[in-house]
């Protein structure tokens, strides 16, 4: 049933809620009056996120590693019996944070674990948006099929046998979420749902400023891409907002990239003319 304001029924689950895109986007779903469940793995900066926030409507937090095997478990019992109305999930490690092995179960075993807890709790006309990366549409196609093959958490670890760095390890992770998001549609559609990954560019965000500074090559893509900067936080969670949106209603089981056409500029081959 839809809620008056032509929002879906149900909450807004956010995780990486404590920092950058999610910040941006549990700012953003607040303003448009959604009831909040903000998650984050930093408990202090969560707490003062939700804070901020509390001014303008219902904001409840969970903190917890979205890794850890008591945190689907953690997420039900904080929503209870309420339907989820949108997710957007952000929480991830970026190549300068971890080793392989924690890249992987963090961005994409969890990522799977969180899509299993929300799946039988999305309300018609919900949506689930999970934060990916251009990392997934640079690697191509190439490890597609090892990457479909590991459709379940357990089998996710199987995937560091190519990923012998962190970096790598990012990619595939990125990838996984995109070809997730294509194997889920079809279910959460049976449930009137949607799930859509999100790609972002190089976004001025901790996580952004951090590999800036370890590869240089970030800088150079940045030069290169077809609007030449970063992008704030804000202009990323507008689109995570727009797609939890009904006006979003027909968009599903795909990929938006929103990279100042980085990827674009990349595959035309028109870079450094
Ligand atoms: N910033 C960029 O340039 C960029 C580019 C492409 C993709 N992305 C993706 O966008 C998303 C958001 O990135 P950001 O730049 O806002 O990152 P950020 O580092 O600013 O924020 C990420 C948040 O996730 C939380 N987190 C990390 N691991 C967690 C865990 N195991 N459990 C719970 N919370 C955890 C962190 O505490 C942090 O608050 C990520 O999925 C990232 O991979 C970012």
């Amino acid at each position: 049933m839809a809620h008056s304001e032509g929002r879906p029924e149900g909450v807004a689950v956010i995780t990486g809620a404590a920092s950058g895109m999610g910040e941006a986007s549990a700012r953003l779903m607040g303003q448009a009056g959604w009831p909040l469940l903000l998650c984050d793995l930093d408990g202090g900066r969560l707490a003062t996120t939700a804070e901020r926030l509390r001014g303008g409507g219902a904001v409840e937090t969970l903190a917890g590693d979205i890794a850890g095997a008591a945190f689907p478990g953690s997420l039900a019992a904080a929503l209870a019996d309420r339907p989820v109305g949108a997710l957007i999930h952000c929480a991830a490690l970026s190549p300068t944070m971890a080793n392989p092995d924690r890249i992987l179960e963090v961005n994409l075993a969890a990522t799977m674990r969180l899509v299993d807890a929300v799946r039988p709790r999305m309300a018609a006309g919900s949506a689930a948006v999970l934060f990916a990366s251009i990392a997934g549409h640079q690697m191509g196609a190439a490890l597609d099929e090892p990457i479909s093959k590991a459709s379940t958490p357990d089998a996710v670890a199987s995937l560091t046998a190519y990923a012998s760095n962190s970096g790598l390890a990012y990619s595939i992770s990125k990838r996984g979420v995109h070809l997730l998001v294509r194997r889920e549609a079809l279910g959460f559609g049976r449930r009137g749902a949607r799930i859509i990954s999100l790609s972002p560019g190089i976004i001025d965000t901790p996580m952004g400023q951090a590999e800036l500074k370890a590869h240089a090559v970030m800088q150079t893509m940045v030069d290169g891409s077809a609007l030449p900067r970063l992008a704030r936080a804000e202009e990323v969670a507008a689109v995570a907002a727009f797609l939890c949106s009904p006006a979003a209603s027909f968009i599903t089981g795909t990929d938006i990239l929103v990279d100042g056409g980085t990827i674009g500029v990349m595959l035309s081959g028109a870079g450094g003319k």
